[in-house]
């Protein structure tokens, strides 16, 4: 099926009423009788779940809230960034890398329905189902100096936390570096890739996958404790209103960076960090070190008390577990 055509398609199933058959049919181009093996069609290559019942018509288990790419470039346009909303691809981050290293102009946001090849922090996957979800890569060049790269994911962190409290779900918090929680169950999550050299030119990748509307019990399989903004607040949110909102908030907190660095956003930071204080076990590999939070330095680096010397610790690799459920 076409793209144009999959997108009428699933314009008029998103609202996850009953339609029927002649009417889809209109939509599709072919006769009532062939509806199902379309639509069966769009089932296996998006991973939706339909329901066909005699009499009433066809439907989607759960509605949905597309991309509205007009809207979304528009809001984009006005703060001066060009933006790409694509139906599929491996990854946003790695589109972003290969547009601005094709020349491509920045700020540069590309946002996809879905991925095929999510990437996630220390070479996780990223699970990252069709229309459910944010997938969010905003794409830098730094020309060098000014704009500091220490704990800019840890500033990328609070914009999304401040965007995701703006929509209800006022218990969102922090743990280092910048996984984002609701009692205990992930959120969203923060990857930031650069290519170049980072003290010279160098392009930098914001990637933030957010979970917006997917439920448990649906089809997607995740190897840790998740909940969504849909689960939250519970109601489908609009995955357009909510992207133009986090435009909103990258902007400010990006700006405020560039002002004063991560040291300017630190006690705020710290304010929403859920893990202040308690026992933590720090992994790097199969290394472990005991610790409890002090909190964050001036760089984002995480500050442990290690057998009561105080020590600093930094790197993509890293990953704090509690200790004792502190
Ligand atoms: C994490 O592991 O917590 C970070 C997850 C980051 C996922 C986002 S989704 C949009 C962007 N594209 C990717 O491939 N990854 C990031």
């Amino acid at each position: 099926m076409g793209v144009i055509l999959m997108r009428e398609v699933l314009q008029v199933l998103r609202d996850g009423q009953f339609h029927s058959g002649e009417a889809l049919g209109a939509v599709l181009g072919v006769s009532r009788a062939a509806v199902w093996k379309r639509l069966e069609h769009l089932e296996a290559e998006l991973g939706l779940e339909m329901h066909r019942v005699r009499g009433r018509g066809y439907k989607l288990a759960s509605p949905l809230s597309l991309l509205e790419p007009e809207a979304i470039v528009a809001a984009c346009r006005a703060q001066g960034w060009e933006a790409q909303i694509l139906d599929s691809i491996d990854s946003t981050n790695a589109e972003v890398l290969r547009c601005l290293a094709a020349g491509a102009p920045a700020p540069f946001l590309v946002l996809a329905e879905r991925q095929d090849n999510g990437r996630g922090r220390r070479g996780r996957q990223w699970v990252s189902p069709f229309a459910e979800n944010l997938y969010y890569s905003l794409g830098l060049r730094l020309e060098g100096g000014v704009f500091s790269l220490d704990g800019l994911s840890l500033s990328v962190g609070l914009a999304v936390l401040r965007c995701l409290r703006e929509q209800g779900v006022v218990e969102t918090g922090l743990k280092w570096p910048n996984d984002l929680l609701v009692a205990g169950r992930k959120i969203a999550g923060v990857l930031l890739e650069l290519s170049g050299d980072p003290a010279g030119e160098c392009q930098v990748v914001i990637g933030i996958g957010v979970n917006v509307n997917m439920l448990p019990g649906s089809r997607v399989v995740i190897d840790q404790p998740w909940t969504s903004l849909r689960e939250c607040i519970g109601h489908l949110v609009d995955r357009t209103a909510l992207t133009q909102a986090l435009g909103r908030w990258l902007e400010h907190y990006l700006s405020l960076h560039a002002q004063g660095g991560f040291a300017a956003l630190r006690e705020e930071w710290e304010a929403c960090h859920l893990w202040q204080g308690k026992e933590v076990s720090l992994l790097a590999g199969p290394q472990r070190i005991d610790g409890v939070v002090l909190g964050v330095d001036s760089l984002g680096a995480l500050r442990l008390d290690v057998a009561g010397q105080e020590r600093q610790f930094s790197g993509g690799e890293l990953s704090l577990r509690l200790r004792n459920d502190s």
